[in-house]
Order: structure tokens, then C-alpha cells, then sequence
């Protein structure tokens, strides 16, 4: 297949590429590289120090054997998005290339808008370009399971559900509540997708995935095929960011009581989930929404987790609760269902308990490095000021 990743500099962009190239798919991918800038912005960087996007592709071909066609542009640019539709005909877009950081979209109106038209800008464009060079194109496109905030109810893997009001039976939207601007970006992404699903029939997958963990995958053989992992309170999703925590001396620091549950996935599983999901595409002209996690913890058992892998490494550490920045649920209900990834054959194949300890190894011989970066760790950004 041909496939075109849109944010193929990021987390999951750049080994989603290696893994569909490695699996003899042709990939063609388009970055503006504002993670990298962002993440410089707030005076941090990522652990593993990133070779520019020409080494890159140079250094997947090296170890690799596979080709990369690689172009730094903004994929806000309507015409050139076209122009690549048009010159490499992908079957399927997977469109990560949006602004994934909930703190960043909290700092200030600035942060707010700037997601919100990065984000939904880039969507609606996409489904244009689309729409205008080849309807036929598959769009894959990452959510969030953070869409769904932490209703007291079961969240279906489905789009709608059937309400009675007054007597009265109709199929809605499954309600939503983002718990930052960020998360609203992605609620307004799904709406849309949906809206334009059922005006021109385009074909999507809608993915609502929970937060990433990790550093390995099966096609980073070298330390030059390392993906970005970020750790400051900004862009560092909370294991990645406990592991840091663990390796510099600091306590991992879950914020107010810890009850917060989410689920969470390995790279590596979410690479294979992805893979899946491209290779088995919904029938044309079908929206198809997809839940994308492993595990299910609150914070809390996740630095427990963090803690236990460190101590069998040797590195002592402790666990302090830190003040919530954030407005959210601290203890809630949680039960999300699971059916489409098992219906095509996927299961989870790593844990956070072995993973936690392969990523503190990863991770510690770049310590000097990361001790650089001790002052952006602790959280700053307040929801509420
Ligand atoms: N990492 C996670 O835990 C996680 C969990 C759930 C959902 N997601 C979603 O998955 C997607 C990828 O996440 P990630 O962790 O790889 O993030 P990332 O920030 O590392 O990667 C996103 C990439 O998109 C690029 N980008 C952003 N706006 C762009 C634009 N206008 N034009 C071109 N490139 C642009 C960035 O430079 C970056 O390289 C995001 O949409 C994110 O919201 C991530």
C-alpha cells in the first residue's frame, strides 16, 4: 500500500513509518517540525537527541533497507497538500500532524487558538484535499481517549447511542467533554470527521487512543532510528515522564490523588494496532471509531509501577503528590469498550511493568543529558490561574 503519514517527525509518526516501511508498504510523510520547535519553546527537548529529517531517511535506509520520501512542510498548505495526494496517490492518509499537548493549549489564549485552527484547520483541509483529488483515500486519524472525559457510564466503541427523552427514542452523538483546549480540538476533529462522513462519504477511522508509552519498537535496531520522547511537563505524557523522574532523583509525582484512570498502550503495541488498521481498512464510505489501549491503571499504580521497575534496577525512588495543575476527575468510574483491534486479530504483546524497566535502561545512558532539562519537569502550566 501507499501510505501517507501526516506528522511523521512525531512519537508515533516516525516509527509508524518505519514499521509500514518495513513491512514493504511505500511511505510518504509531511512535517513542519513544531513539535521540535514547541518543545524548545518551553526550554525542553527530547531525551534522544533527533537527527534532522534528511538523516533520518538516510539512516532508515541504512539499517532498514526502506525508502522514506520525507518533505518538511506545513500540511496546512491546501495546495501543496494536494500536489502530494495527487503525485504519490496514497491509499490511506494517517493524520497525526496536529499540536498533542493538553498543558500547551493551556498556557494562554495564544496556546488556546493556535491548537484550535492548527488542529481543526489541518482536518478540514485534509478532507478537502481529499474530497477534491481521490474521495476513494482511506483517512486514519488519531484521537483521543480523552475525548470522552470520565462519564459514570460505560463510553460504547461506537459514534452514537440510542437516548429517550420524555418518551421520545433518537440516535445522538455519544456526549463528550474535553478536559482542555487541546482535548476540545479533538472532539471538534471527531464531529467533523462524522459531519463530512455523511455529506461526502469520505472513508475514515476515527481512533481514540489512550496515552503512549515507550521507547521501543521492532525497527529501532539503532540508536539513530530513536523516536522523540518527550518528559517535561509540557509535552512528557505521564509514564514517559516518571521514568525521567526515576532516573534523575526526583519523586514521581502523580498530580492530586492519583485516582485518575486511563489506558494506556506500548509503542510497540500501538504501532501493530496502527498497522492493523491500515492494512484492514473500513468499507468504503464508512466512518469506523476504534478504542486503542492495553492496560487500564489510575496514576497512582502507574508510579507504583514506575517505582518497582527503577528498584530493580538498583534506583531508589519515591512517590510525592503534587498539587493537581489540571481541572479533572481525581477518582472517578471508568469502562471504556474494547471489540474492533480484537476483532482483527490484535492483542496486547508488552506490559507497563516490563516495558517501565526497558525504558529506565533506554533512557539512563542519556542522564547528563536529561538533567539539563530537571527544571521543566515539575508542573507549572495551571488550568486555573
Ligand atoms: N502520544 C500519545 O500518547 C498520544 C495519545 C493519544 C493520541 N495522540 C495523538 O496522536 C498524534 C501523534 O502524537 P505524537 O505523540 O506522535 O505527537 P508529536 O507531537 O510527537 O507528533 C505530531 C507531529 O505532527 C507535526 N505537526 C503538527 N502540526 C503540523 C502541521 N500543521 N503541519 C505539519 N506537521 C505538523 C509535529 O511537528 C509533530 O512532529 C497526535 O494527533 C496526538 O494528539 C497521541
Amino acid at each position: 500500500m501507499k501510505v501517507l503519514i501526516l506528522g511523521i517527525d512525531g512519537y508515533l509518526g516516525w516509527p509508524l513509518a518505519l514499521r509500514l516501511g518495513a513491512r514493504g508498504h511505500e511511505v510518504i510523510g509531511i512535517d513542519n517540525l513544531s513539535t521540535r520547535t514547541f518543545s524548545e519553546e518551553v526550554g525542553a527537548d527530547s531525551a534522544f537527541p533527533l537527527p534532522n529529517p534528511e538523516d533520518r531517511v538516510k539512516e532508515a535506509k541504512k539499517h532498514l533497507g526502506i525508502d522514506i520520501n520525507f518533505y518538511v512542510r506545513d500540511v496546512n498548505d491546501y495546495e501543496f497538500l494536494k500536489e502530494v495526494l495527487r503525485r504519490h496517490k496514497p491509499d490511506v492518509v494517517v493524520h497525526f500532524a496536529e499540536q498533542r499537548s493538553a498543558p500547551f493549549s493551556m498556557k494562554d489564549y495564544k496556546h488556546a487558538v493556535y491548537t484550535l485552527e492548527n488542529n481543526l484547520s489541518s482536518t478540514v483541509k485534509l478532507v478537502y484535499a481529499i474530497k477534491e483529488v481521490d474521495p476513494t483515500i482511506h483517512i486514519l486519524k488519531m484521537g483521543t481517549m480523552g475525548e470522552y472525559g470520565t462519564p459514570n457510564f460505560d463510553i460504547p466503541e461506537s459514534p452514537f447511542v440510542e437516548v429517550e427523552i420524555k418518551g421520545k427514542k433518537d440516535k445522538i452523538v455519544f456526549p463528550r467533554w474535553g478536559g482542555s483546549v487541546y482535548h476540545w480540538s479533538k472532539i471538534f476533529d471527531t464531529d467533523l470527521l462524522l459531519y463530512f462522513n455523511s455529506l461526502f462519504g469520505i472513508t475514515v477511522t476515527d481512533i481514540m487512543q489512550g496515552p503512549v508509552y515507550g521507547t521501543r519498537t521492532q525497527e529501532i535496531v539503532n540508536e539513530s532510528l530513536r523516536t522523540r520522547f518527550d518528559f517535561d511537563e509540557t509535552w512528557g505524557t505521564v509514564v514517559n515522564r516518571f521514568c525521567v523522574e526515576a532516573i534523575l532523583g526526583l519523586p514521581l509525582t502523580p498530580y492530586g490523588k492519583g485516582g485518575q484512570i486511563r489506558g494506556f498502550i506500548s509503542l510497540e503495541d500501538s504501532m501493530e494496532a496502527l498497522r492493523l488498521l491500515i492494512e484492514h481498512p473500513p468499507n468504503q464510505g464508512e466512518y469506523r471509531l476504534v478504542h486503542q489501549f492495553a492496560e487500564i491503571y489510575s496514576v497512582r499504580k502507574i508510579a507504583e509501577i514506575v517505582k518497582a521497575a527503577a528498584e530493580s534496577l538498583g534506583i531508589e525512588t519515591r512517590i510525592q503528590n503534587v498539587e493537581n495543575p489540571r481541572v479533572e476527575a481525581e477518582e472517578h468510574y471508568y469502562n471504556p469498550e474494547i471489540k474492533v483491534l480484537p476483532s482483527l486479530g490484535f492483542y496486547p504483546k508488552k506490559n507497563l511493568k516490563d516495558e517501565a524497566k526497558a525504558m529506565i535502561e533506554d533512557l539512563l545512558p542519556y542522564k547528563e543529558r536529561l538533567s539539563r532539562f530537571k527544571h521543566v519537569i515539575m508542573p507549572k502550566t495551571k488550568w486555573r490561574r
